[in-house]
């Protein structure tokens, strides 16, 4: 009886020690073809906007941004939601989500800008991040934006700066808690330490500052809501210790961004479609200390949230031609993308799941998936099943919202056309670079411009 039984098994092993190359996939493992994208076929899509093309589909964002402001909203009414626009700073994302009431969280003068001009006022905009020139914090404290202090170093400016206010600015604390490993340490102030209390208690003794929130990013892609009650925890407890001791009134916790999305993490086992919460375990688990010693404050404090990837990663799609086929012998059979690594940087940590555009029934192989740069480590996919490919094959990469575009560079290849899908209509939100694009601020110092040299607009003389 188990002779079949070991036989099969064995033929197994002798399958699994098989290099990928000559492997055949389960059938079931086909992946279902994707053509569309919203109201739109990726066949259309591609005839007006050319391969390869990154498609933004607002109304899922918009879907995002309403689902997580409810799940939260649902057990802690005051919850607002501040963009990172560091995740995406292309003008169109966060106009869609400002138009949903979003305020904007900005690590820079260059994306206070962006937020700015999109006509967010500064009350509407929180300031984070290490560096915040004078300038900056002197613009932000001019236009009542939330500074939120990030070391004792700048609080040394604010401090001085604050002088010269003529009305009290309400500024926050960011703070770091030792919750995960590697621990999220490069930013704010320990949350236990002594000198953080008397970092609070300078800036409640200043007569232009108000201490009137804590700040804590405990990290990016965090599946583990426990890690998110913990640092919320930490942050009642220091809230209700300054409003007890300092006097101050502790109007708003921010628990900033960095949750996951169904994308998978590389070298991860399980997919991120199975183990990334739903809004509503964050909610929960980011609400319960809340809750639990709500009376004790002065007011109950707004919940700020900071999502980048958490709204926008499964918002946006690449769609991607095959280039070129490689089946060298024995070895693992690679297609060449029009999508690589300087477009699509998340491919160095994620797995983006891709899905062929047609399937009419090739056999399925093991492919590796690189993309068009001249660079070994480009490469979109190590290994991924998909029906047989050959040049000229669209592909659909998912999941590719958050970083991309603004970790983007200029290497090698320019960047390609960016879309925004509404229903039935399709808007260029950032059109294909072309050479002047990146070329541009270029100057040719005098003693190398040669005879030859064309001395353009793209190449001018530096005096
Ligand atoms: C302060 C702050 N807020 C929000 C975010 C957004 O993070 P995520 O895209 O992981 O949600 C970041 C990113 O690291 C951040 O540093």
């Amino acid at each position: 009886m188990s002779r079949p039984r070991t036989t099969k098994v064995r033929d197994v092993v002798k399958e699994l020690m098989q290099p990928l190359a000559t492997r055949t996939p389960h059938p079931s493992r086909r992946p279902p073809a994707v053509d569309r994208i919203g109201a739109h076929t990726v066949k259309s899509l591609l005839s007006r906007f050319g391969s390869p093309l990154c498609v933004f589909d607002e109304d899922r964002l918009r879907l995002a941004y309403r689902n997580m402001l409810g799940a939260f909203r649902a057990l802690w009414p005051k919850t607002r939601i501040a963009w990172s626009v560091k995740t995406n700073w292309l003008s169109s994302i966060a106009a869609v989500l400002r138009s949903e009431g979003a305020l904007g969280e900005v690590v820079s003068g260059f994306e206070y800008g962006i937020c700015r001009d999109l006509g967010i006022p500064g009350k509407d905009i929180i300031f984070n991040g290490p560096w915040k020139s004078d300038a900056e914090l002197k613009q932000a404290f001019r236009e009542e934006a939330w500074v939120n202090i990030d070391s004792h170093d700048e609080l040394e400016r604010v401090l001085k700066l604050a002088n010269g206010l003529k009305k009290p600015a309400k500024i926050g604390l960011r703070v770091n808690v030792k919750l995960n490993y590697p621990p999220w340490d490069k930013f704010g102030f320990r949350v236990d330490e002594s000198v953080t209390f008397e970092a609070a208690r300078r800036i409640t003794g200043h007569k232009k500052l108000i201490l009137a929130g804590l700040h804590l990013h405990v990290g990016t892609y965090v599946p583990d809501v426990s890690i998110y009650r913990q640092g919320m925890e930490a942050l009642v407890g220091l809230a209700l210790r300054l409003e007890a001791e300092l006097g101050c009134t502790i109007e708003s916790l921010d628990m900033g961004g960095g949750y996951a999305t169904r994308n998978t993490l590389r070298g991860v086992m399980l997919p991120g479609a199975a183990t990334a919460p739903a809004y509503e375990d964050y909610a929960l688990a980011v609400t319960a200390p809340l809750l639990a010693h709500e009376k004790r404050f002065k007011r109950p404090p707004t919940l700020t949230l900071e999502p980048g990837r958490g709204l926008i990663d499964e918002a946006a799609k690449f769609i991607s031609t095959v280039l070129a086929v490689k089946r060298p012998e024995g070895s693992q059979q690679t297609a060449i993308l029009d999508v690589g690594v300087h477009i699509l940087p998340t491919a160095y940590w994620y797995e983006h799941e891709v899905s062929p555009v047609r399937d009419d029934g090739r056999p399925l192989g093991h492919w590796r998936l690189a993309g068009n740069l001249c660079m070994q480590i480009d490469v979109i996919r190590e290994e991924v099943v998909l029906p047989e490919l050959e040049p000229g094959d669209r592909l659909v990469i998912h999941d590719v919202g958050a970083y991309n575009f603004s970790q983007s560079m200029q290497f090698i290849q320019l960047r390609p056309n960016y879309v925004m899908i509404r229903g039935k209509e399709a808007h260029i939100i950032r059109r294909a670079e072309v050479p002047a694009d990146a070329r541009g601020p270029e100057m040719l110092p005098r003693h190398l411009v040669s005879e030859e040299s064309r001395t353009s607009a793209l190449l001018r003389p530096a005096d």
